[in-house]
């Protein structure tokens, strides 16, 4: 109630959003859309043309080549999908701070070369092996404690509330060096953007706010570099990255590395639990949970319609001619069931030897944080299954709410039970 359509429902024809009767099935109208062509025209509820790509070497051909631009803000007078719009995927339902229309100081997803490399060249020398590997062993921690507190208070409880969404949420704290004191304050405002009735004031207020918050903590990472990524941006930056281009980099890195993961456990722990052969043999061997992780993030494939480009000249995709500013939306949940790249690609099989998927997107953008969100549902995964073993539904999966209104998929919560 008085929550405002999502960019999805108000860009994007409803048969390309709404599921059919299976929850982890791309919608059917997307179906069948791939069964006409894998680049085909999109007319948008806006008005504007837009192309759809569903095959999956044409969508790797997209994400692979400088022509196809990244850069929604200079390229706005062209695109038909503003870049606010676009950070609303991107970032969840927030859109923090000033303008994200003409903002172009950190948000480096809307970048391309040269600029793009410079930010996220920085990024990948704070996403080290060995801070990595300190998280690791930190998710765990953090999954065994959320866990045991679910048992504690007894048998029955929300997995999105309870695990799936502070798992993730915790974690980007320890990234970004949030303290301990200031985390209630910062999940608030995060969660008030993630909740699917927060009015759209209530997201502007919660926006701003949550600005204000990575403006006071980039100052004080300024002032007192701890050893976290942020205080390594600020320091180790030559030249330095300006106060706005951090806040920036921050939002982003919450945005990007929070409703993802959290949608994942979700979505991935009610997957299992509606395949139960396939969770009997990851109970029975639990070395099988990377490629079970490998495997969710194909088949749920939760950046529905997420991930978008604009044409910087005329190119030529598989035959059709698309024109300097052209908008081009690749079909995620359709590109990871290309029956051309994956036999019986509508089966959800842990055993599936691995095939590089576009979960993570490709190219120069592919998913920074792809390492640590395998970690999260590594170790997540793991350990809701082994502390767990008399897991199960508390309601009938009909009544399971889905997020298809959203562009990351998933589950808006998930009602579980255990002996
Ligand atoms: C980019 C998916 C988790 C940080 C991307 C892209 C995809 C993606 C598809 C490419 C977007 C594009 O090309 O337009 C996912 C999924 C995740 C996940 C499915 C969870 C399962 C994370 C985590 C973090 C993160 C945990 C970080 C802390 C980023 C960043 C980018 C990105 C910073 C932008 C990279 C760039 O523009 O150079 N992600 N992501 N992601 N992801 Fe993830």
């Amino acid at each position: 109630p008085g929550a405002a359509p999502t960019a999805m429902r108000r860009i994007l024809p409803a048969d390309l959003v709404e599921r059919g009767g299976c929850p982890f099935d791309p919608p059917p109208g997307l179906r069948a859309r791939r069964g006409r062509a894998p680049v085909q025209p999109l007319h948008l509820l806006n008005g504007a043309q837009a192309w759809l790509v569903t095959g999956f070497d044409e969508a790797r051909a997209v994400l692979s080549d400088a022509r196809f631009s990244a850069d929604r803000i200079r390229h706005r007078e062209a695109t038909s999908l503003q870049p606010h719009e676009v950070a609303e995927q991107a970032a969840g339902t927030l859109k923090p701070g000033p303008a994200v229309e003409t903002r172009e100081d950190g948000f480096f997803v809307f970048m391309d070369p040269p600029e793009h490399t410079r930010i996220r060249r920085l990024l990948t020398g704070q996403f080290t092996v060995r801070r990595m590997r300190e998280l690791e062993s930190r998710v765990t921690e953090i999954a065994v404690e959320h866990i045991e507190a679910m048992k504690a208070a007894g048998t029955r409880a929300d997995l999105v509330t309870a695990f799936a969404l502070p798992l993730p949420s915790l974690i980007i704290c320890e990234l970004l060096g949030v303290d301990y004191a200031d985390r209630a304050e910062f999940q608030e405002r995060t969660s008030v953007g993630l909740n699917a009735n927060s009015t759209a004031e209530e997201r502007a207020v919660a926006g701003a706010e949550l600005y204000a918050f990575m403006q006071r903590l980039v100052a004080a990472k300024r002032a007192e570099p701890a050893d976290d990524l942020l205080s390594g941006l600020v320091h180790d930056a030559d030249p330095p990255l300006t106060d706005a281009q951090l806040v920036d980099v921050a939002l982003v890195l919450l945005g990007a590395g929070h409703e993802t993961t959290a949608n994942m456990l979700g979505l991935g722990a009610l997957a299992l639990l509606e395949h139960p052969g396939q969770l009997a043999a990851l109970r029975a061997d639990p070395s099988l949970v990377d490629n079970a992780v490998e495997e969710l993030l194909r088949y749920l494939s939760i950046i529905q319609l997420g991930v978008s480009r604009v044409t910087t000249e005329p190119v030529t995709l598989d035959g059709v001619d698309l024109p300097a500013g052209a908008t081009v939306v690749i079909a995620t949940p359709e590109v990871n069931r290309d029956p051309r790249h994956w036999p019986d690609a509508d089966l959800f099989d842990v055993h599936r030897p691995r095939v590089p998927h576009l979960a993570f997107g490709h190219g120069v953008h592919q998913c920074l944080g792809q390492q640590l969100a395998r970690v999260e549902m590594q170790a997540g995964l793991r350990e809701l299954i082994t502390r767990l073993p008399g897991l199960r539904l508390a309601v009938p999966v009909e009544q399971v709410p889905l997020r298809d209104e959203m562009l990351i998929f998933g589950v808006h919560s998930l009602p579980v039970a255990w002996a």
